[in-house]
């Protein structure tokens, strides 16, 4: 086997590491939270799962027992059938794009910036990485979850040994309430301690395209906005028109071009990578004929693959930075 692959014979079973109330409250999630808020538990799964190459110790705890064997089993279905993508991947390679993508931007700050996860779902970054030593962290996301979080960390807290895994990395974490579509949410980050004139950095990490069209743009300009008066440096994942059809119920904001689109909103060295790619590859591509390789071999106005007519569907990983000097010309 590839040695990149996981190694689904390897996996310990999941959730014996966690108490009765660790399991309740997954319960709930399970039984009140839309599709939307879970894809937040479904993420910290697959990070759980791809751990080989992904470091998230709490990664199992904000996933919970049915998300990860759910997500196991999709891996073991994958692997066995040698499937050209295996469940995950793209997960696992995002998680790293980000990841790599946000050490440089703190370092190019010299430390200290601000960072902002909009949509942070179970995200534990601010758990896990020394480079946010010097930051401020802020996260938002819906009300139930970001209270959530919260409940899980302090459940977990009383129930395992290994309480370091719990303690912050980054030097402050506020968790904002906020719903995305409402138009209140950047008054909500300001009046958590959000600093307008600090350096930041935002991080749009599988979030964009759940907001319908209207609404993600909001949003961008917000940022963009903000670019007037500091140095930003804005970190997001952007699916394509075919990758919406994915759930047509939950995706709805799309971009064939965001290396287009973020110039026009006024930010600037806008860099976009594809899955597969030499900076979003990470070691996890050997087979020459996988699907993304495949897909990075055709043009990106391409919307069906010549062959069999399938859908391309492209994740676009994109980093634009802005700041007060340059001039914001919006079409
Ligand atoms: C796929 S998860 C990604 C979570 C996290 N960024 C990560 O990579 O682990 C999407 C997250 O976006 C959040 N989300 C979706 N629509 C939102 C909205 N309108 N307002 C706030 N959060 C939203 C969901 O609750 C969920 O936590």
């Amino acid at each position: 086997m590839n040695g990149s692959l996981p190694d689904h014979h390897n996996w310990p079973q999941p959730g014996l590491l966690y108490s009765e109330a660790v399991r309740e409250l997954h319960a709930t999630i399970e039984n009140d939270w839309d599709s939307v808020k879970q894809s937040a538990c479904q993420t910290a799964a697959g990070r759980a799962l791809w751990k080989h190459v992904v470091h998230d110790p709490l990664a199992e705890l904000f996933a919970g027992e049915t998300h990860l064997n759910n997500f196991y089993e999709k891996i073991k279905k994958d692997l066995l059938n040698n499937a050209r993508e295996v469940s995950g991947v793209i997960l696992a390679v995002r998680t790293l794009w980000f990841e790599s993508k946000l050490e440089a931007a703190v370092n190019s700050f010299g430390g200290g910036a601000q960072v902002v996860l909009l949509g942070a779902g179970m995200d534990a970054r601010a758990y896990r990485l020394e480079c946010l030593k010097e930051s401020d962290v802020y996260e938002i996301d819906f009300p139930e979850v970001m209270q959530m979080k919260d409940t899980l960390l302090q459940a977990a807290m009383e129930s395992i040994n290994e309480a370091s895994q719990l303690t912050l990395t980054a030097k402050s974490l506020r968790r904002v309430a906020a719903d995305m579509r409402d138009e209140d949410w950047f008054k909500k980050l300001r009046e958590s301690g959000f600093i307008p004139e600090k350096n930041t950095i935002w991080i749009l990490e599988g979030i964009i395209y759940y907001l319908p069209h209207s609404q993600a743009m909001g949003v961008l300009k917000t940022i963009a906005d903000n670019c007037r008066i500091t140095q930003t440096v804005l970190l997001a994942d952007f699916m394509n028109k075919q990758s919406t059809s994915l759930s047509a119920t939950n995706f709805h904001f799309y971009s064939d071009w965001p290396d287009h689109l973020l110039p026009s909103l006024g930010f600037s060295d806008v860099k976009l990578s594809q899955i597969g790619d030499p900076d979003a590859d990470y070691g996890l591509f050997h087979d020459p004929h996988n699907l993304f390789n495949k897909l990075r071999g055709l043009p990106r106005s391409i919307q069906n693959h010549p062959d069999d007519g399938t859908p391309c569907r492209r994740l676009y990983l994109v980093q634009a930075s802005g700041s007060p000097n340059q001039t914001i010309s919006r079409e």
